[in-house]
């Protein structure tokens, strides 16, 4: 068996695949990796991997039908999960485009190929077959502060150009699978954070900011809302939907953790003066209030009720477990921080895997 992941090479994909591959219940069961490498896209996520068979890497884009068409024939995986994506909200204001060609186009394209292939499958293969899309809170648009949290059957109001591709993304899974029963699942996730976070968001930019003395700019007032869970915690989501979901059913997956983003500044400062005090004063100094980002959310929040009681999932970390983890693996890798911000980690990829 053999498990077809798109976009292994981000944030939550690295995370998905290192902890796959780590724990006993499936570290047998390889992963091929099928990755762009766009700016988000970094293989010293998974250098620990380096030269395990397990991990077949193949660079390349979820729209290239001729290419995934050629890795299911190949792999015969017994499921595709779905992470690749142009994630940051801030980048598809600026340039929706490329949000549009890979959220939405790629998704069609992966899900044609997916339903060729499955059409192909027979008996067992075909049973056990699934197709995983890794989807966002955002799709839900924004909540008043009053109002109860997302649940799965809340109404689509995506409000910037990336959750309207995710939010079409979502539709075209759900329509493959009423109108040609493709074996569908799909997770609608909160904000994530951990190791490996690309430093474009909130958290991760903080950290490495407030090392380096820079500014912390926080958008407008500060207070708008997300809840946030551990990058780990929604890896062992997406593992129970994939072995337990029921089929064309969505699943939200959240923290129970709402916070404003001006609390999640103060937290990092906190435990940054704690961690590596600086001679010049808390971190907090360096706080500065930005112009707000357009149309911006006010808040999200995630009821998670359907897959704890459905699935028994619950995340393993609370906020102040995950957030302290959090900052201390970025304390611990400066040289990936140092990389991704010199680019260093595109010039090794190019040495390591361009004559490839
Ligand atoms: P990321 O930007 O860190 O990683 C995206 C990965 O997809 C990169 O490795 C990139 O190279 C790859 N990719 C981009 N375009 C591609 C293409 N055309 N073909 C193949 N690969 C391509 O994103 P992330 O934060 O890890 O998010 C992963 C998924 O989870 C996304 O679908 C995102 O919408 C969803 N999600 C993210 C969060 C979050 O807080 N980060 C929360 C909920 C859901
Ligand atoms: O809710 C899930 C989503 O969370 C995912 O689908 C997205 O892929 C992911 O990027 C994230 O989107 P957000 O826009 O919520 O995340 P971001 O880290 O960009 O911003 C979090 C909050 O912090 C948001 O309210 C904007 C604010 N912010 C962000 C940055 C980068 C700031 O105030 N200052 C900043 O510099």
């Amino acid at each position: 068996m053999t498990l077809l992941v798109t976009g292994g090479a981000g944030f939550i994909g690295s995370n998905f695949v290192l902890d796959w591959l780590a724990d006993p219940a499936t570290r047998d069961e390889p992963i091929v990796n099928l990755d762009l490498l766009s700016y988000a896209g970094n293989l010293k996520n998974l250098a620990a991997l380096q030269g395990d068979a397990r991990h077949i890497f193949v660079q390349g884009d979820i729209g290239d039908r001729a290419l995934v068409d050629g890795l299911l024939a190949a792999h015969r995986p017994r499921a595709v999960v779905h992470f690749a994506a142009e994630s940051h909200v801030d980048r598809s204001i600026h340039g929706p485009g490329e949000f549009m060609r890979t959220n939405v186009m790629g998704t069609f394209t992966l899900l044609e190929a997916a339903r060729a292939h499955y059409a192909g499958l027979s008996g067992d293969d075909r049973a056990a077959f699934r197709f995983h899309h890794v989807s966002t809170d955002e799709v839900y648009g924004s909540l008043a502060a009053d109002a109860p949290a997302f649940t799965e059957s809340h109404t689509y109001e995506p409000n910037s150009p990336y959750s309207a591709s995710k939010a079409a993304s979502d539709h075209l899974v759900r329509a493959w699978h009423h109108t040609y029963g493709l074996p569908v699942l799909t997770t609608n996730c909160s904000n994530n954070y951990g190791p490996y976070h690309f430093p474009e968001k909130l958290i991760p930019l903080m950290i490495v900011n407030a090392l380096a003395g820079k500014a912390l700019p926080i958008y407008g007032d500060g207070l708008q809302v997300r809840d946030w869970l551990y990058v780990g915690d929604h890896c062992s989501a997406i593992r129970a939907v994939l072995a337990r979901g029921r089929v064309g059913e969505t699943y939200n997956v959240g923290g129970w953790n709402e916070k404003p983003n001006r609390e999640i500044v103060h937290t990092i400062c906190a435990l940054l003066d704690q961690l590596r005090p600086h001679p010049e004063g808390p971190y907090t100094r360096l706080i500065t209030h930005v112009t707000d980002r357009p149309g911006h959310d006010r808040r999200y929040a995630i009821d998670a009720r359907k897959i704890e009681r459905e699935l028994g999932w619950r995340p393993a970390e609370t906020f102040e477990s995950g957030i302290r983890k959090t900052v201390q693996w970025y304390l611990d890798h400066a040289d990936w921080v140092a990389d991704v911000q010199s680019g260093g980690y595109r010039d090794w990829m190019s040495k390591q895997y361009g004559a490839a």
